[in-house]
């Protein structure tokens, strides 16, 4: 698929670690033109260096993808720079503060807030303002990142980040219809166990207990690298998936097949 991008401006939100990361390489290597973003500017511009230094055209810019101003400024800045916007990739999300397994009636309102902005508003917003300069310019393809806990019951990720996934799932299938006949297709991708910085943020016994309790129940046991997420969202967002919308393409080792 190596070129399938060429001419092609891609904007990719979460860029600074994980799947964001790996995506973000992966439109870069197809030849795409990439906008990195993320609100850790450190990761974010350490991961954009190391891009630049392999020739690839990529920038960054900072944003809170829950905060409609930063979003806005970052739509605009992927336009004012690269003079356009064709592919966008929402892969904001945020597990951590349910992670804890904590029992539905246990958990906060705080932590239920936090978790459908970082998780649900920030996809929304995202999609917001990439679809308003999309329709009018020529459309363009989004994917946006789901879970399987937003299409089955995954005890350990709790209710308020599957709530925000589902969410995620719904948005998804609203705007491939709504904006099918304006040449924008939303999809979005359900990943399986595919360990990044999220899995250590309780520590690394943490990440490897969660790891351990997930795999046996996915079919393929072996966990997921983030370059084969990359992989199934430059597919949605190129021109080989041209009659895909409203998808949802779970990259779980067959976990949501059972
Ligand atoms: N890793 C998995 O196994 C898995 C499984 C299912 C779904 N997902 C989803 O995939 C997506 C990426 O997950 P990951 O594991 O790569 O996460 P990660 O924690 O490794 O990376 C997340 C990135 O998002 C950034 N970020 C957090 N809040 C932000 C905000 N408000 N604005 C902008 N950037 C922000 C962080 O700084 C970080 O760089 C998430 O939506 C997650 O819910 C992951």
């Amino acid at each position: 698929m190596s070129g399938i991008y060429s001419g092609k401006v891609a904007l990719v939100t979460a860029a600074g670690a994980g799947i964001g990361m790996a995506t973000a390489e992966g439109f870069a290597r197809r030849g795409a033109r990439v906008m990195l973003s993320d609100i850790n500017a450190e990761t974010g511009e350490a991961t954009t260096e190391r891009l630049r230094a392999e020739g690839h055209d990529v920038r960054f810019l900072r944003a809170d993808a829950t905060k409609e101003d930063d979003v806005v400024a970052l739509v605009r800045g992927t336009v004012a720079t690269f003079g356009g916007l064709n592919i966008a990739a929402n892969i904001v999300g945020d597990a951590h503060r349910d992670a804890s397994g904590a029992d539905f009636h246990e958990q906060s309102l705080e932590s239920w807030e936090h978790t459908q902005a970082v998780s649900l508003r920030s996809v929304f917003l995202s999609m917001k303002h990439e679809i308003a300069y999309m329709i009018e310019h020529g459309g363009g393809a989004i994917c946006n990142v789901t879970s399987l806990a937003g299409l089955l019951y995954v005890g350990a990720a709790g209710a308020a980040y599957a709530a925000s996934k589902a969410g995620v799932v719904r948005l998804t299938k609203f705007a491939a219809v709504s904006y099918a006949d304006r040449g924008v297709r939303v999809n979005c991708i359900a990943p399986g166990v595919t360990p990044t910085e999220a899995y250590n943020k309780a520590g690394p016994e943490m990440g490897q207990m969660v790891i351990d309790h997930l795999l046996p129940n996915q079919p393929i046991r072996r966990v997921i690298a983030t370059s084969e997420q990359a992989d199934a969202i430059a597919w949605l967002c190129s021109d080989q998936a041209a009659m895909v919308t409203g998808h949802v393409l779970p990259v779980d080792g067959g976990w949501t097949a059972q």
